[in-house]
């Protein structure tokens, strides 16, 4: 089975708060991740599997989704945007789109996760129980956080438990859904809904037939600044699947245009974007350099971003923090423990440290 038969809806909408500073200019989907804007490795996925049609709802910056792509032809899709003058929610941007949908089955992702899980199994099992909706599950360590959806021996979904303290099980919602088209035009239309929160209760209250589909493949959510730079290390070493990642594969990922002096150290699934300058014993870990950002000699960027354009001057240390667009950090500067400094902030050469919480 290819899935040429079934559209997929990628939602995003959201403002990405925990992403800020980042997303203040830049919609999280669009995030440079691993060379190309995240949205192209998950599209990238959806192409593989043989959709072709995909319909992308918007709300914050829309605008940016449809000057980036267009109509889709670069990425080998029919891409359409239906756009939330005031955002709907996951549940009301679904509804939403319900009217640019042409298949049965449609596929529906949250627009900032990753998957490896079989899309072509996801939908195999869905319509093998003559499912009204179909969730894809990964488990996980520690559920607390998400959304817990424990199932029955036959992947009957057996309730919908968001972020609570004591989950039953490690089985959490992971973004990823089929829905019967027919269940998605049922949804309230034009007022704000929360799938997880009313649209997946609901239906279970009412007796509709929802299934989980459990697999044990690479996932991650890349809303919070720790899992974006995580899964962007992650696609560059190839842990993470993707069709879209622009070069081989390894340690690092440099692209066109930047430059890295010979004896910087450079590991850890680091990207270096195009017009970026890494300076002579700078040692850059599992970092994340959006275009033009600059690393000084002797400098340390661990586990952090580096927004457009932002400096980190010489023998600065940053570790575990964000550096919004065009930010300085001056000489020496010591950053850590989830710092993060807003755009065109200058920090001052020093030999302070700053972390959380000081
Ligand atoms: P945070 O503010 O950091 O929680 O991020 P977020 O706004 O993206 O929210 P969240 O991570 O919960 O959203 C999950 C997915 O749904 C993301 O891909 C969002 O872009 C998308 N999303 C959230 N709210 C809306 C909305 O109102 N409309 C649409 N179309 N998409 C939304």
């Amino acid at each position: 089975m290819i899935l040429h038969d079934v559209d997929a809806v990628v939602l995003v909408g959201g403002q990405g708060t925990r992403l800020r500073p980042l997303t203040l200019s830049c919609a999280k989907p669009l995030l440079p991740t691993a060379g190309v804007p995240f949205l192209v490795h998950l599209l990238s996925r959806l192409r593989e599997a043989g959709v072709r049609h995909v319909v992308l709802g918007t709300s914050y910056l829309a605008e940016t989704f449809v000057e980036r792509f267009g109509d889709g032809a670069s990425l080998g899709l029919e891409l359409e945007y239906v756009s939330e003058p005031e955002p709907l929610g996951t549940g009301g941007g679904i509804r939403n789109v319900a009217r640019r949908l042409r298949t049965p089955d449609v596929l529906v992702f949250n627009g900032d996760v990753l998957a490896g899980t079989d899309l072509v199994s996801v939908v195999g099992a869905h319509r093998a129980a003559k499912a009204d909706v179909t969730l894809h599950l990964v488990r996980v360590p520690d559920p607390r956080a998400y959304g817990c959806v424990p199932t029955d021996e036959v992947g009957r979904v057996l309730a919908f438990l968001e972020k609570t303290e004591d989950p039953p099980s490690d089985q959490i919602n992971a973004g990823c859904y089929v829905f019967r088209r027919e269940v998605i035009e049922a949804i309230p239309a034009d007022r704000p809904v929360s799938v997880e929160r009313e649209t997946f209760p609901s239906l279970l209250a009412a007796g509709a037939s929802i299934r989980g589909h459990v697999d044990g493949s690479y996932w991650r959510d890349f809303g919070t600044p720790f899992d974006l730079v995580q899964g962007s290390a992650d696609l560059v070493r190839g842990l993470a699947p993707s069709a879209a990642l622009p070069g081989p594969a390894g340690e690092a990922l440099v692209l066109a245009g930047a430059a890295v002096a010979p004896n910087a150290v450079v590991i850890g699934g680091t990207t270096i974007g195009a017009g970026c300058v890494v300076s002579e014993g700078a040692r850059l870990d599992g970092a994340l350099l959006f275009d033009q950002a600059s690393v000084g000699a002797g400098a340390v960027v661990e586990r952090s971003v580096l927004g457009v354009g932002a400096r980190v001057h010489a023998g600065a240390v940053v570790r575990d923090s964000v550096i919004g667009d065009r930010a300085v950090v001056g000489e020496r500067c010591e950053l850590g423990s989830g710092i993060r400094i807003w755009p065109d902030v200058v920090l001052p050469a020093c030999g302070v440290r700053f972390s959380a919480g000081v």
